[in-house]
Formats: structure tokens, C-alpha cells, sequence
């Protein structure tokens, strides 16, 4: 009986043990969301992707897509002459639009680096340009007030030690050839040549806010943890930059502590994502059309209204997001970029209070017809957008007793709320419920916003 009892005890701490996630360091919860509290506030940043690329203009997988190799892939090293670059334009941008970080590839999976490394000629001091873009970069991002993040790709397909995966332009057809093509290449080299680099990106530029690392595809033919060194490679930056958030691609997300958000891209999450059972910081990444790099020939560019349901769904579920500008190797934006830019700003300039330092509403507020809410948990408002301009009489359910007023955000005019009783009550409606009496013509807003103030 006792030793049942004993051996019962030790199953359950033994599965108490298990079910810790594991860590790598000793942070705290509360210091963790301290750590990221400026993040979480701000909700909408800009991703760049600028690279070689540029010049194909046809995806920056292009190395990949069509199997170049070095020699083939060196034209555009070669003609690299951004002469138009001015980042001071590109903070302006970002800011107008109402972004408040920007995250710059610094080098992407083609191996070029946008930055004077000490450990490689491949970068664009080495090109016509002949200028450390990232320094300009990081002084104009600053001097505009935009957090500063770093992209770097941990896959490298111009390093002469980055063993030949399955991803890599020279993957051969058949598996068995591997062995042979990697020979005197040694993973051991390319580990420590990325370690350099990282210690001078985070030590360089002065304080760096997010380090983007992409990415891991562990398996046969792949790379994950091990291949990067992942762990000492975390512990690097976190010495480095004490303060910096880093993204989740390392593969370490057995870990609590091996990644600070998670990375949805080019999807809309259903709800707010969820990782070893616990919500996580989550930022999705998405492009205006197909393509991280400019890709001239590409026209499935979305609209106004898409792109701002993206960052409002987001933050009602929570999250941020990243949208991406990949500028033409003249060293601009491209103009579909400029007025997809300016539409936001526009729209941001006006109903931004819906965004910054909101996330998604408490349960007890139903989700009224066709619109998406949000909410300031500081303030204790609420956001309702309207993503289909409804009928005058839009009906609230079960908010009677918890609004004190309604206004629209974008001009502060009160709507006013009504008790609707008989024939007025809508199928299903009840005295629970408030109406909000909306003026028949939809308001000059690509998307008008509600502002309630909650009791
Ligand atoms: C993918 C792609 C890459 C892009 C990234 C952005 O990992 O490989 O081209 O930079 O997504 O999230």
C-alpha cells in the first residue's frame, strides 16, 4: 500500500517535471512582457527585403527557383548600384503609414550582405554602391523615431562551407549525391562565420530591437537547431542585446525561452495562436503581392481594405504585423508600395487608436454583424470596424449596462444609442441589447471605426 502510494507520488512529479517546458535562461513572465511591452503596444512594422534579388526582380528564391550558381548569380553583384537609396525616405514612409519598427534584411538566403562584414568581400561595400547600407539604415530608422530590427538569414547559398540541402540551388535530384557534393564543406566553418557576423550586427549599430532569424526545415536534407548551434547562438545575441526580441525560426520551440514571438506568414491565423498550450506574441509577415523581393512582373497586389483588415484581424487576435516593401534595385519603392503605403497612413492617421496598445476584446462582447473588434485595456474602449457598412440600426447584442458612449472614431461625432422595443427589434434581438443609430451614408473611411466607452 505505501509503496503504491510512494511510487504513485513519484509518477506525478516525474510528469510535473516533464510537463515544464523546458528553459534555457532564468527570465521571468512579467519580465519577459516587460522586456517586449514597447512591441506589443505598437502592433505594425514594416518588413524590407533587399538583396541582389533586386535586380532579376523575378522572387528573391530566384538563386533557387532557376539553379544558378555563383558564378551564374555574380552579374548582379556585379551591377549592384542602388544609386537612388535614401532610407531617410523610406523611415518617412514607414512612419506616414503608421508603422513603428522596421525589419531589414541584412543578408538574405543569397548570402549578400547589405552591411560591411569583416568576414566576406560578398557584400555591398564590395559592389558599385560601395556604402555599409545598414548603417545608413539603422541612422535614418532612428532619427524617425522607428524601433530597428535586424533579418538575417541563417540559410546562406553563396558561403563555400554551407552544406547543400534541399533547399539550396545546387540540390541535386538524386539524395544519394549529397555526400559527394559536400565534401570539403564543413557546417563547423559556416557556424562560427555566422556567429561573427551576428556579434557584429548586434554590436556595430548601436542598440538593435529585433534580431529576425530565417530559418530552420530540420529532417533529412534539412537544417535545424544543431546545424546553427542554436542554443550558444541565442545566448550570443541575448548577451549582446539584453533587451532584443527575437523571432522563433531558431527551432528551439521545445524551448519557453528559445524564441520571444511566433511567425505566421502569409496567413491569417483563425484565432490567437497557441504554443506548448499557452497564447503566444505572435506577429504574422505578409507581402502586398506574392513576392518578398521586388518582383516586377507580379500583379496580385492587394487592395486598401485587404490590407487593412490584416492589421486590424491581427490585432484582434492579439497580434502584430509585418508587411513587407521589397525595393527596386534603384534603391526605391516600388509605386504600387508608395500608394498601397499611403492608402494606411491615411486610414491609421484617423483610427489609429484602434491599433496601438489594443488587442482582442474580453469574451463578454459578441462580435456584432460583419465588423471586427478590438480593444484598449488601459483605456477601456472598445473598437468596433466596420468592414461592411451596415444599415442605420446596428444592433449590439447584450450590451445593455456596460456603454457609457458611442462616437465614430475618425471625426469623434457621437452615435447615439437607442432601446429599440416591438415591431423596431430585429429577429432575435433583445432588451439586452443597444442599437446605435448610424447615419445612413457611410462616412468617407475606408473603414469607420466605433469607439465605445465602456462603464
Ligand atoms: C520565408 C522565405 C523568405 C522570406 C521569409 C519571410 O522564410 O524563405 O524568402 O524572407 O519567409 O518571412
Amino acid at each position: 500500500m505505501k509503496k503504491s502510494i510512494l511510487f504513485f507520488t513519484f509518477s506525478i512529479c516525474v510528469a510535473v517535471a516533464f510537463a515544464q517546458p523546458k528553459k534555457l535562461g532564468n527570465e521571468t513572465e512579467a519580465q519577459k512582457q516587460e522586456r517586449m511591452a514597447w512591441w506589443t503596444n505598437d502592433r505594425f512594422g514594416m518588413f524590407i527585403h533587399w538583396g541582389l534579388y533586386a535586380l532579376p526582380a523575378r522572387h528573391e528564391w530566384v538563386k533557387r527557383n532557376e539553379k544558378l550558381t555563383n558564378e551564374q548569380y555574380q552579374k548582379y553583384f556585379d551591377n549592384f548600384n542602388p544609386d537612388l537609396y535614401d532610407p531617410k525616405e523610406w523611415a518617412r514612409k514607414a512612419k506616414e503609414a503608421g508603422m513603428k519598427y522596421a525589419v531589414l534584411t541584412t543578408k538574405h538566403h543569397e548570402g549578400f550582405c547589405l552591411f560591411d562584414s569583416k568576414y566576406t568581400d560578398y557584400k555591398a561595400t564590395q559592389t558599385p554602391i560601395g556604402r555599409d547600407l545598414i548603417k545608413e539604415f539603422v541612422d535614418a530608422f532612428r532619427a524617425e523615431g522607428l524601433k530597428i530590427g535586424f533579418y538575417y538569414s541563417l540559410i546562406d547559398w553563396h558561403h563555400p562551407h554551407f552544406t547543400i540541402d534541399s533547399r539550396h540551388p545546387q540540390a541535386p535530384s538524386d539524395p544519394k549525391q549529397y555526400a559527394e557534393l559536400n565534401k570539403g564543406r564543413d557546417m563547423g566553418k559556416y557556424r562560427e562565420y555566422m556567429r561573427n557576423q551576428v556579434r557584429e550586427l548586434l554590436t556595430n549599430y548601436g542598440k538593435i530591437d529585433i534580431l529576425w532569424l530565417d530559418f530552420s526545415y530540420p529532417g533529412e536534407n534539412g537544417k535545424g537547431n544543431e546545424d546553427w548551434d542554436s542554443k550558444n547562438l541565442l545566448k550570443l545575441i541575448r548577451e549582446l542585446q539584453p533587451g532584443i526580441l527575437v523571432d522563433d525560426r531558431l527551432d528551439l520551440k521545445d524551448y519557453e525561452d528559445g524564441w520571444d514571438f511566433t511567425t505566421p506568414e502569409q496567413y491569417k491565423v483563425s484565432k490567437w495562436p497557441e504554443v506548448n498550450g499557452k497564447k503566444a506574441a505572435w506577429e504574422t509577415c505578409q507581402t502586398f503581392s506574392g513576392s518578398w523581393g521586388y518582383y516586377r512582373d507580379e500583379f496580385t497586389w492587394k487592395d486598401t481594405k485587404q490590407l487593412l483588415v490584416l492589421l486590424i484581424e491581427s490585432v484582434s487576435k492579439g497580434g502584430n504585423l509585418l508587411l513587407n516593401v521589397g525595393p527596386t534595385a534603384r534603391g526605391l519603392f516600388d509605386e504600387r508600395a508608395n500608394s498601397a503605403l499611403q492608402a494606411m497612413g491615411e486610414w491609421m492617421k484617423y483610427n489609429d487608436r484602434s491599433i496601438y496598445g489594443c488587442t482582442q476584446a474580453p469574451e463578454e462582447y459578441e462580435v456584432p454583424e460583419q465588423s471586427i473588434l478590438t480593444y484598449n485595456p488601459k483605456t477601456n474602449r472598445l473598437y468596433i470596424h466596420l468592414i461592411d457598412y451596415p444599415l442605420q440600426n446596428f444592433n449590439l447584442p447584450n450590451y445593455k449596462g456596460k456603454v457609457k458612449y458611442a462616437q465614430f472614431l475618425h471625426d469623434a461625432s457621437e452615435i447615439k444609442i437607442t432601446q429599440r422595443y416591438g415591431h423596431g427589434m430585429k429577429e432575435g434581438e433583445s432588451a439586452n441589447n443597444l442599437n446605435l443609430s448610424l447615419p445612413v451614408r457611410k462616412p468617407n473611411v475606408e473603414i469607420p471605426v466605433i469607439e465605445l466607452v465602456l462603464e
